[in-house]
């Protein structure tokens, strides 16, 4: 009876240290979370289940926002630094409540937003058709990896991505097609969800699991935010800031929203909190496509001031 305790105890031991060695030794890719989303996969999944989002989020489908997402909004304006008469580009666009808000707000802007999604584009269209501002916004229904060959080129002031960039299975694809239709000094706006980084390795593995579920749930491949700002850098992009989304505690709509819809619909429901950990963060990038001549003045950053 004592041997096969001992054996037990053994076998388990072993299995523990092989798996410690293996985690120390894993590089970071193979930590990362996997998905095998695509940009048809996602327009199937918005196509079927945009109403059930509009239903619960309405016409803003973010799930970091405040209370009165008006105010989140308005933020966004903000440090997305759009000011009146710039064409901007709408990379996700959902069904235009963005950018209908954007539009309000500066009356002189001329936004393209650009959804994967039929569906989305056919109710944006709808929505700007009863609006007062046709002239302001033009849908099209496309691939945002594209935008280079759907836009003109050093065309844009700004590219932006609200919870749109995360569903990107080939981000660096997407960064490099922005930086073609951004004119010299436009810039790239990025919020999202960017996977947690823990400095506990079993943490950190309970978080890609969890990350992966929100993955296939959502068509979604969160993003893990030091290979982003890699590619953004080795681009040449200048990073003008990368920082949480900053709004008041009393404001802050506490993610019930985001629950609701997974409760209501099913759709990456949290079967069990025992061992839940919170996996992701959110981020806003702000970087620009420098006016310079990268090869011969890689220093003057101060020139975009
Ligand atoms: C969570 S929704 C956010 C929508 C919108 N930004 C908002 O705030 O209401 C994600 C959006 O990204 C769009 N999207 C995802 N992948 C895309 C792709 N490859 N090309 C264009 N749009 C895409 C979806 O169609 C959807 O509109």
């Amino acid at each position: 009876m004592e041997w096969i305790l001992v054996s037990v105890f053994v076998i388990l031991s072993s299995v523990l240290i092989i798996a410690i060695i293996f985690s120390r030794t894993s590089k970071g890719n193979e930590l990362k979370p996997f998905s095998t989303t695509t940009p048809d996969l996602v327009r199937k999944y918005y196509d079927e289940n945009t109403d059930k989002f509009l239903k619960v989020y309405g016409e803003i489908i973010q799930a970091f926002r405040t209370k009165d997402v008006d105010e989140y909004l308005n933020y966004t304006i903000k440090n997305a630094r759009f000011t009146d008469g710039m064409k901007l580009l709408d990379a996700g666009c959902g069904v235009a409540g963005p950018a209908l808000f954007f539009a309000k707000q500066l009356p002189k802007i001329s936004i393209d937003a650009c959804t994967i999604s039929t569906t989305q584009a056919k109710m944006a269209n709808e929505k700007i058709a009863v609006s007062n501002f046709k002239k302001n916004i033009t849908v099209t229904q496309g691939d945002y990896h594209l935008v280079d060959s759907l836009y003109e080129h050093n065309s844009f002031d700004r590219v932006y991505f609200l919870e749109s960039f995360g569903h990107s299975n080939n981000k660096k694809k997407v960064i490099e097609a922005v930086w073609e239709v951004l004119k010299p000094g436009g810039m790239i706006y990025i919020k999202d969800l960017f996977r947690r980084e823990v400095s506990d390795e079993w943490e950190q593995v309970r978080i890609n699991t969890i990350c992966e579920q929100i993955n296939s749930a959502y068509h979604y491949q969160i993003a893990d935010l030091n290979d982003v700002l890699s590619i953004i850098r080795k681009k040449g992009y200048i990073l003008h800031f990368v920082k949480i989304p900053e709004v008041k505690l009393s404001g802050f709509e506490q993610l019930t929203i985001s629950n609701d819809f997974q409760n209501l619909f099913n759709i990456g429901k949290i079967e069990s909190w025992d061992d839940y950990i919170f996996p992701i963060d959110f981020f806003e990038i702000l970087a620009e496509k420098p006016m310079y001549n990268l090869e011969k003045e890689k220093h003057l950053y101060f020139m975009n001031k």
